[in-house]
């Protein structure tokens, strides 16, 4: 034994699956216009939902598969009871290298220190904007001070990158863009930049709404401060990362829409009620919670993620004939 798994998750196109995203609960305290509708979120029943145990075994399995990292999503993530002690459990999995947490940020003033002490590796914070009544435009809940409390305390802890991740929905917030550049020159803050996407809310999504990348590019380069460079990274996250030419402060794109980075996905997800999806865009789940909960063995559940996994999908098809909308919501499915 040389210490790599026996078995790799590899799909039909050749690419190696090792990254893991789990939706630990649809709920959310936030109403992000580009996530869920404002009123009629019908929640899921909680018997419905993985349980802690549940999860671990699956992480367990995944890690035998060579999945090496987890992130925890929702919904809110940090609104499902106790989330610490999944994540001890979690860290105790051999083979899993990186825990990291999406968040809207609301309760990491109060939660982010026992997470850390856990076992949490990284953390990304969602927010749209840096006035509060854009805010409140985007996330339709006035709680801008509460993300910033939750920045200032994760700021206190020894954990790095800082990741925080910026919808950008063009007329509403994209007006901020310099202000967010601002930001990373002091703060110890990578800013991502993220595409719009037609999937969760119905609120309207249309090209014209979509910021390209390449347009927020040169927006920076034209306040005259100082020029993004490319940074060189090998690396399997989705953003492409960008330094500036004096050194201070990083910014990513997340390019979905313009510069789809599908050939080289090496993601698949589990929904809050346990289904694999092997794409965001998947029109298709594989039921892991009835294997589970219908006492099925090990290494049946494993050979059925193999097989999935090796189906899983090209790529997306946004603003392209055959696109076709997920039915679930962004807060399901886990962003
Ligand atoms: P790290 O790079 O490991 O820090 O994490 P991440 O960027 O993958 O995680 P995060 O939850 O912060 O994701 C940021 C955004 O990237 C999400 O909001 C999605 O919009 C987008 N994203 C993540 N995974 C995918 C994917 O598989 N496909 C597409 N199209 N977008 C994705
Ligand atoms: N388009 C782009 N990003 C989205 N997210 C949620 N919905 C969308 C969408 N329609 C992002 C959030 C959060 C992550 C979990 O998913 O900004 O950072
Ligand atoms: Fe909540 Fe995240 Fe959806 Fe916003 S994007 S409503 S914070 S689940």
């Amino acid at each position: 034994m040389n210490g790599s798994p026996p078995h790799i998750l590899r799909d039909s196109f050749g690419r190696i699956v090792n990254n893991l995203r789990i939706s630990v609960t649809d709920r959310c305290n936030f109403r992000c216009r580009y996530c869920m509708p404002e009123e009629g979120m019908v929640w899921m029943n909680k018997r419905e939902l993985l349980t802690f145990e549940e999860i671990a075994r699956l992480v367990s399995l995944f890690a035998t598969l060579g999945v090496t990292k987890i992130r925890l999503t929702g919904g809110e993530p940090l609104m499902r009871k106790e989330l610490y002690i999944l994540i001890e459990q979690l860290h105790c999995i051999s083979g899993i290298r990186d825990i990291a947490l999406t968040t809207n940020g609301y309760f990491l003033a109060e939660q982010a220190k026992v997470l850390v002490r856990a076992g949490l590796n990284r953390i990304n914070v969602s927010m749209d904007s840096l006035n509060p009544q854009t805010f409140s435009t985007m996330v339709r809940r006035d709680y801008l001070h509460k993300v910033w409390e939750g920045l200032d305390a994760v700021e206190k802890l020894p954990i790095r990158p800082i990741k925080v991740n910026v919808v950008l929905i063009r007329g509403i917030n994209d007006h901020e863009i310099e202000e967010f550049a601002r930001l990373v020159r002091t703060k110890p803050f990578v800013v991502r930049f993220i595409e719009f996407m037609p999937i969760g809310s119905d609120d309207g999504w249309s090209m014209e709404k979509v910021v390209p990348t390449r347009e927020i590019i040169e927006r920076i380069n034209a306040m005259g401060d100082s020029k993004l460079v490319p940074v060189e990274y090998h690396g399997d996250q989705p953003a492409d990362r960008y330094t500036f030419d004096d050194g201070a402060g990083e910014i990513g794109f997340i390019s979905s829409v313009s510069e789809p980075f599908c050939s080289s996905c090496n993601r698949v997800r589990i929904t809050s009620d346990g289904k694999l999806r092997t794409c965001l865009f998947s029109l298709h789940e594989t039921d892991l919670k009835s294997m589970l909960r219908g006492g099925v063995n090990d290494d049946e559940i494993k050979q059925t993620i193999i097989d999935a996994v090796w189906k899983k999908e090209e790529g997306h098809l946004i603003n392209r004939p055959g696109f076709v909308r997920p039915e679930r919501t962004m807060s399901q499915i886990g962003g």
